[in-house]
């Protein structure tokens, strides 16, 4: 395969199995496309750490995938890309994208009400990039969010299914409710493991948007933009890397992609 052929990858980033929601979107909406997927499980969550830390870590797993000659990445983590697109776009000279402008644009497509709600990770709220987004493109939304940096441990402890996990999300998504929203955006790429339970925590009234999921649709719009869809008709190899256990990794990704002889390598980062 030559440095530039179409046969490349596509490379999926995130802290830990969160992004692996964009991966199962992209195994529907894009089946043609090599996938090498890397989650930094062992310092998940992002979440609470200060944004420079973010961007750091961010880079190490770009210069990764870098070394592995991907076609294009997809930052399928909301913390990594409220803080590091921007300076990853600019200085590498593969297309990126994030999870956070194909999330707001979907939430402003469905809301009819123009009451919008976000839950995020701690550090995605806090960079406030949704509101921003949101209002750049309609600046009459009401806009409502919410950090829970409770759920990432659930998902990442294979638990997102217990007992447990109902309970924690009722109770944090309490402030919420009384907001009248008509729209919710899992502003994390974790949440949509949680799906059923939010949904049922916030009332089926609310549409619920999964901005990674939404985010493939850009990235097949972006594979024709550059003309760099892989159209060879071959088995597609999907590689999973993990700064964390793998077996655990396995697990979860194995349940969540319905695969059973998941391809799971354990690498260390610190020295990318
Ligand atoms: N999945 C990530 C996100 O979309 C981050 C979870 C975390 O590491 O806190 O924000």
């Amino acid at each position: 395969m030559s440095v530039l052929s179409n046969e490349r990858p596509i490379g999926f980033i995130d802290s830990g199995v969160g992004g692996l929601t964009v991966v199962k979107e992209a195994m529907r909406q894009l089946p043609n496309e090599e996938i090498l997927y890397l989650g930094d499980t062992a310092r998940c969550p992002y979440g609470p750490r200060p944004a420079e830390q973010v961007i750091e870590f961010t880079w190490q797993m770009t210069r990764f995938l870098l070394k592995k000659n991907i076609k294009m990445l997809v930052i399928a983590c909301n913390t990594a890309t409220a803080v590091a697109l921007e300076e990853i776009k600019k200085n590498v000279d593969i297309p990126v994208i994030g999870v956070i402008q194909p999330g707001s644009r979907a939430a402003l497509k469905a809301s009819k009400t123009g009451r919008v709600g976000i839950i995020g990770t701690l550090g995605t709220i806090k960079s406030d990039s949704y509101r921003h987004e949101l209002h750049e493109k309609a600046p009459d939304t009401y806009v409502s969010s919410l950090a829970c940096p409770k759920f990432v441990p659930i998902v990442e402890s294979n638990q997102y299914n217990s007992s447990v996990a109902k309970k924690v999300v009722s109770q944090t998504l309490l402030p919420l409710k009384k907001e009248k929203l008509d729209t919710l955006i899992l502003g994390c790429t974790h949440y949509p493991l949680l799906r059923p339970v939010i949904q049922n925590a916030i009332g089926q009234q609310v549409t619920l948007i999964d901005s990674g999921a939404e985010t493939v649709s850009d990235v097949s719009a972006l594979l024709d933009y550059f003309n760099l869809n892989n159209y060879e008709q071959t088995a597609k190899t999907k590689t999973f890397y993990t700064t964390g256990s793998p077996k655990m990794f396995k697990d979860i990704a194995g349940e969540w992609l319905n695969i059973t002889d998941l391809n799971v390598e354990h690498i260390d980062l610190g020295g990318e």
